[in-house]
């Protein structure tokens, strides 16, 4: 079992869930890797005195990133900072040769997600990845694999999409998620697009035709001083495509919503195909929806259970189900195996998304920013 000594730049939600996932690494019945949470760099205090008191490896703490870049007791770095800060400091982490996990989407914007793709190509050695965990979960693992078989015939239509609702709330104060300045124009896009995106371009299907419907419904927001101030992101963006294929050119429709009522971190994906359809949903995380189909024959939709159907074995029983730390530890699994195996020789073949994603996931978010209606 090789130990790789993580450094964790910013440790707010992600890299709590991060250290999470790092602290029950038993749960894996894979022993080829294992992160070890050496330091913590965050602005704020009380996010580093959580890590070094909950994580006894955890000896460098700083409120300076570039001391977790000099120091050679660091192997690898998780960086899930605000989205202005990723231009300078993935690329900071890269030049000083540390391997990268950083956070979606990859840069505020389109010009600073070049930069980064950029640097990557320039430092082929160091291993960079962008955090995206859905494609671990049982259901889309499945979908995935019947894409890559080709199973679903001619495709009619795919629709992926994420919906979030806490902020029909008018009264939730405003975040840096909410200001343009540090989340980016993309707004909901920049949030939940490679999400959303990461499936269809694995299996290929980046859009050429692109056209968006993106709305902001809550225009002013409480500041948590007393007073309101303007809300200027988008809420809620659908974007309309087209994917070409030799097959025949099919729409897929991307959608991002802040503002989805009833809706708490429902990621789903539906492919439809003339032989085959399938939908996933974490809404019923369990269940995977299929449709074989035969001409002439009833056109009757499948339920089936998956359980506990992870792409790395675990400790748990097959008939449980899955969630998701679950599905941000296996998407680690997966970035650790690729570090120390390298992408041919992968326990199994779904690898973490790639810069080259993250810049398809800028040309789609940019285009549908310029082709708004
Ligand atoms: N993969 C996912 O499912 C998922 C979910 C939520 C957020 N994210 C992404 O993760 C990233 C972080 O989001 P979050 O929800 O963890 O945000 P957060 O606000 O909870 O945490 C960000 C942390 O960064 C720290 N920080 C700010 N400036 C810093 C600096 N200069 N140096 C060091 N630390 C600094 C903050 O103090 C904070 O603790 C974003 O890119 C976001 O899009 C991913």
């Amino acid at each position: 079992m090789k130990t790789i000594r993580f450094g964790v730049i910013g440790g707010g939600l992600m890299g709590k869930e991060f250290a999470s996932a790092a602290a029950r690494w038993l749960h894996l019945n894979f022993r080829d890797a294992r992160p070890e949470i050496v330091a913590i760099c965050d602005v704020n205090e009380d996010a580093r005195t959580w890590f070094t008191q909950n994580i006894p490896s955890c000896t460098l703490s700083t409120g300076d990133y570039r001391d977790l870049l000099t120091s050679d007791a660091i192997d690898a770095i998780y960086c899930a900072v605000p989205h202005n800060l990723h231009e300078a400091i993935y690329c900071d982490i890269i030049r000083a040769g540390k391997h990268l996990m950083g956070e979606k989407p990859f840069g505020i914007d389109k010009a600073a997600n070049d930069a980064i793709v950029a640097c990557c190509a320039e430092h082929p050695d160091v291993l960079v990845r962008s955090s995206s965990e859905f494609p671990f979960f049982p259901g889309a693992i499945a979908m995935l694999k019947a894409i890559e078989a080709r199973e679903f015939g001619r495709i009619i239509n795919v629709h992926a999409g994420f919906y979030h609702s806490s902020d029909l709330d008018p009264g939730k104060a405003i975040n840096w998620k909410r200001m343009i300045d540090v989340n980016g124009e993309y707004g909901c896009m920049g949030d939940l697009g490679l999400h959303v995106m990461h499936i269809p371009f694995r299996a290929g299907w980046v859009p050429t035709r692109i056209a968006a419907q993106l709305s902001n419904i809550m225009t002013t927001r409480p500041d948590g001083k007393g007073g309101m101030v303007a809300c200027e992101t988008w809420d809620n963006g659908s974007i309309h495509t087209m994917v070409e294929s030799r097959d025949g050119d099919f729409p897929m429709t991307l959608e991002t919503k802040r503002i989805a009522p009833g809706e708490m971190n429902t990621w789903f994906l539906t492919v439809e195909g003339t032989q085959k359809s399938m939908a996933y949903s974490t809404k019923t995380p369990k269940t995977l929806k299929v449709m074989d189909y035969t001409p002439g024959a009833p056109q009757a939709w499948q339920h089936i259970d998956l359980g506990y159907a992870s792409a790395y074995p675990t400790v748990t029983g097959g008939i449980f189900e899955f969630g998701f730390p679950d599905s941000f530890q296996q998407m680690w699994c997966a970035y650790l195996d690729e570090l120390v195996n390298g992408k041919s020789k992968m326990y199994q073949s779904l690898h973490c998304a790639t810069p080259q994603e993250t810049a398809h996931s800028h040309a789609v978010m940019t285009a549908a920013l310029a082709n708004a209606i």
